[in-house]
């Protein structure tokens, strides 16, 4: 059965990320939730419009690719499967990326997948190498888009000129970007992408929980979210109060709710995670809708207080 879809990224609104699936050391998986919440999370998020999961082969050390390939065969609903290459020091052949990638087809048990992305741009190997390796891909049939993550515009140039070579666009680039994070919308990336159809793919676009308001600086965030956020827990509040009020003349939209549309009006395609139904139903109840211009401008200018 083919479980992937012909659509493009350019054609999808929201995706599902897959980092939590089998991820101990940034989300704590096995405590507090359970591969059949994760199973439930994924049905319901395919359930209400969401078309696409975003997964890497290090995510959880294949583990959530494997969950992926196992939930895969209980949807008859075609999506856009997307995952990643990490590029260790030690890869530095184009075949590298070629070798990865069928690694992570036997673990999504799939002939191909819609995305190969490079996850960094690398720290040993020139990115040109690596860019090669997702052509070479790309011509094997094992992938039907290329995209690449984290990369800034000169880097990302660099990719597109190394593609354009073959024939390939650039579908992608995942970065991270959210009410608490703009800089790809201050240095000129996000246009750039624009510029070049480049699909601008925003990760934690609930700042990794903070958005959806359940955080404060009483209440942290557990693990290492806490050491990152820090700084920002005690300035929080009025942009969260102004999400809420934003919400209820909304229609009763939540603050993920919120933070995910903010996103997908900036032209961008965010790609929440989600542990569990309750937040899988919430975030995809960002669908459908668009906040107002008066709403992204109230959003910017609070964000930018901050
Ligand atoms: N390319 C890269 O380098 C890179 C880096 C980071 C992420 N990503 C991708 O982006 C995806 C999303 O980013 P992310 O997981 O870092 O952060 P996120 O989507 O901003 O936040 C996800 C977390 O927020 C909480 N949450 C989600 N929905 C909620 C809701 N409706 N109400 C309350 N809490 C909710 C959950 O954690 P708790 O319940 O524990 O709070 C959930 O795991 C990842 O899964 C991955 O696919 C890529």
């Amino acid at each position: 059965m083919e479980t992937t879809t012909p659509i493009t990224i350019q054609q999808i609104e929201m995706g599902l990320g897959a980092w939590a699936w089998g991820d101990r050391l940034v989300w704590n998986y096995g405590s507090g939730y359970s591969d059949a919440d994760i199973e439930a999370g994924f049905r319901v998020s395919v359930e209400n419009g969401v078309q696409m999961v975003d997964t890497a082969e290090v995510y959880g050390n294949g583990q959530s690719e494997r969950l992926l390939g196992k939930f895969l065969k209980h949807t008859d609903q075609p999506l856009y499967i997307a995952t990643k290459f990490f590029p260790m020091p030690w890869r530095w052949t184009k075949t590298s990326v070629v070798n990865a990638l069928r690694a992570s087809l036997r673990r999504l048990d799939l002939p191909r997948v819609d995305l190969y992305q490079l996850h960094w741009p690398g720290w040993v190997v020139p990115i040109e190498w690596l860019v090669e390796g997702l052509a070479l891909a790309q011509r094997a049939g094992l992938t039907r888009e290329v995209g690449v993550s984290n990369y800034d515009q000169n880097q990302m140039q660099r990719a597109y000129t190394v593609l354009s070579k073959y024939d390939i666009p650039l579908a992608s680039n995942q970065v991270e970007y959210h009410l608490l994070n703009r800089s790809v919308e201050k240095n000129g990336l996000l246009d750039r992408c624009q510029e070049l159809g480049v699909r601008l793919i925003a990760y934690s676009p609930l700042a990794m929980g903070l958005l959806s308001g359940k955080y404060s600086s009483e209440n942290p965030p557990p693990g290492m979210r806490a050491g990152r956020y820090q700084g920002v827990m005690q300035k929080l509040q009025p942009l969260l109060r102004l999400m809420a009020e934003i919400g209820q003349d909304t229609g009763g939209k939540t603050p993920s709710q919120i933070a995910i549309n903010w996103c997908i009006c900036k032209g961008t395609l965010p790609i929440p995670g989600a542990k569990n139904v309750r937040q899988a139903e919430m975030n995809a109840g960002a669908l459908g809708w668009r906040l107002s211009p008066e709403q992204i401008k109230a959003l910017d200018d609070a964000s930018d207080k901050m």
